[in-house]
């Protein structure tokens, strides 16, 4: 069936640490998530992916996990999730969790008994290795936080491998066991009704057989992360990783429905492989290049086509504009260029994914350096890499606490959230919120975008041109990525035609008064969606 609810719809990302606190501790939680659940069948999203919420000592804020069949009290509790759950599917809302299967916590009891000697019986699920001869790490892997990715472990005189803190030792994905206690854990959350799950960082899953060390990169700059002195070759991406998404896949194909989400930072032709062969893979490899393509009509009329033209065939694709480790969207191009944004992710072929706060115009928030939280800031200070910014409490309201919590929020609140709110901006018709709402809205109602094909009309200094087509209908959609007035031509039908959504703020209007001679006029940093007469 190709019209299922996880191609035609849009994913919300929710980090729960910073969405709603239900109970004044300064945490968002599970009831809270519950509590706004009216407000995002308002906005009109159909899923959530909603960040980790299993037991964890939190050393990266849940990516450690202790237990993957619970709930961490800070979140809140099994029933509460169960009630969250059946709350949101009432109104047609489907629910991803995330999954971390590359690592544990070491608090894991997994691990705790791998690390109790040499001959323990879950001593294999990890990655353990003798040191060189001269006492050093076995090879020069790094840790995607900085430092050795490997940790020696003095009472048993072997290292262990960690891809990022050494607080959380990677698994051992080639050992058999391992697979299917995680692929347990997964039909324990389907049983519960899950629609799906996140996958994290799916492509470091299985590391070279030989642990070769990796090469360095000659393309490293001083002041960059230290995870890219090296290529990754031998660390991640091996070919047998493939293998795993195709078990994975399989356990989620004997429940109706559910998708499979890849978090994949690579290459293009590499990510496709992660939709497996014949499509036995990942439904929905992330694909991240809007977040780092620079913002101009060039490079993503470039970018879109080269993604499109690599798609394999019954590859469905995805766009993401944003998510807890990268810096906001719209620090990154600014405000204006921000509903410009959400045009193009609503109305681009594929499934979108909005990061919390993104559809209020959320920025990066400052953090003194006394309230860093994020592991990766208090490893490599200062060179911007922290994670905190994007992850501040969701501004609700002017009232104190930003109507997150009642409690000392965990981290600073914006200083702008008195005017920058969900309250203000629902009522405000020209807002940002209200344009994602609106462009989520025109999506449902129009196959052509949700589910229809896709066409550049060509390449533009500083305009982005394309079509959205099915057997019913046809819209066009004209984006102006520069500050100043735009025009461009357009074929004849369009000046019968109707203007759906202007991210200026005009909705349902003619386009008589904006076609002269053929040429359509934008305003800077306007973009539309025409249906032709
Ligand atoms: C990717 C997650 O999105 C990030 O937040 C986390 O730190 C790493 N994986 C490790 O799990």
């Amino acid at each position: 069936m190709f019209d299922l609810w996880w191609r035609r719809g849009v994913i919300y990302q929710i980090y729960p640490r910073s969405f709603q606190d239900s109970n004044d501790d300064g945490v968002g939680d599970l009831d809270g998530i519950r509590c706004r659940l009216d407000y995002l069948h308002w906005l009109g999203v159909d899923a959530i992916w909603i960040s980790p919420i299993y037991p964890s000592p939190m050393a990266d804020f849940g990516y450690d996990v202790a237990d993957y069949c619970g709930v961490a009290p800070i979140f809140g509790t099994l029933p509460q999730f169960d009630a969250l759950i059946e709350e949101a599917h009432g109104l047609g809302l489907k629910v991803i969790l995330d999954f971390v299967p590359n690592h544990t916590s070491d608090q894991h009891p997994w691990f705790v008994e791998s690390r109790s000697s040499r001959s323990a019986g879950k001593r294999d699920w990890y990655i353990w290795r003798d040191p060189r001869p001269d006492g050093s790490p076995p090879n020069n892997w790094v840790s995607n936080f900085g430092g050795s990715a490997w940790t020696f472990d003095a009472p048993t005189q072997q290292y262990y491998y960690h891809a990022f803190l050494e607080q959380q030792p990677d698994l051992n994905w080639r050992n058999r066991d391992v697979r299917e206690a995680m692929y347990a854990a997964l039909r324990f959350w389907l049983d519960r009704g899950v629609d799906g799950f996140r996958v994290d960082v799916m492509w470091h899953l299985i590391k070279d057989a030989q642990f070769r060390d990796n090469p360095p990169n000659p393309a490293y700059q001083e002041g960059r992360p230290e995870i890219e002195r090296f290529l990754q070759l031998y660390s991640a991406d091996q070919p047998e990783v493939h293998d795993v998404v195709e078990e994975m896949r399989g356990v989620l194909d004997r429940y109706p429905e559910r998708v499979l989400i890849g978090e994949i930072y690579l290459p293009l032709e590499r990510l496709m492989a992660y939709y497996g062969k014949d499509s036995s893979g990942a439904h929905l490899p992330f694909n991240f290049q809007l977040i780092f393509a620079s913002w101009s009509a060039r490079t993503l009329t470039t970018m879109i086509r080269d993604y499109e033209a690599a798609l394999p065939e019954g590859g469905w694709p995805n766009w993401v504009l944003g998510n807890h480790d990268q810096h906001r969207l719209a620090s990154r191009i600014g405000l204006e260029q921000a509903r410009v944004a959400a045009m193009l992710l609503l109305t681009l072929r594929g499934t979108p994914t909005i990061y919390y706060g993104d559809e209020i115009g959320m920025t990066d928030v400052a953090i003194p350096p006394e309230a860093a939280q994020d592991p990766w800031e208090l490893r490599e200070p200062g060179l911007g890499l922290g994670r905190d910014p994007e992850r501040a409490p969701m501004q609700w309201d002017d009232g104190p606490g930003a109507g997150f919590t009642r409690g000392r929020p965990w981290l600073p609140l914006a200083a702008t959230y008195r005017e920058c709110n969900v309250a203000r901006m629902k009522a405000d018709a020209n807002s940002l919120l209200r344009l994602y709402r609106d462009l989520i809205r025109l999506r449902r109602q129009r196959s052509a975008l949700s589910l229809g094909g896709f066409r550049l009309l060509g390449e533009f200094p500083d305009l982005l041109a394309y079509e959205r087509f099915d057997s019913k209908e046809r819209l066009q959609v004209f984006l102006n990525f520069s500050a100043a007035e735009n025009a461009i031509v357009v074929e004849k039908d369009l000046i019968g035609g109707k203007l759906l959504v202007s991210t200026a703020g005009d909705r349902n209007a003619g386009l008589a008064d904006r076609i002269k001679e053929g040429l359509l006029a934008l305003r800077g940093g306007e973009g539309v969606v025409i249906a032709p007469s």
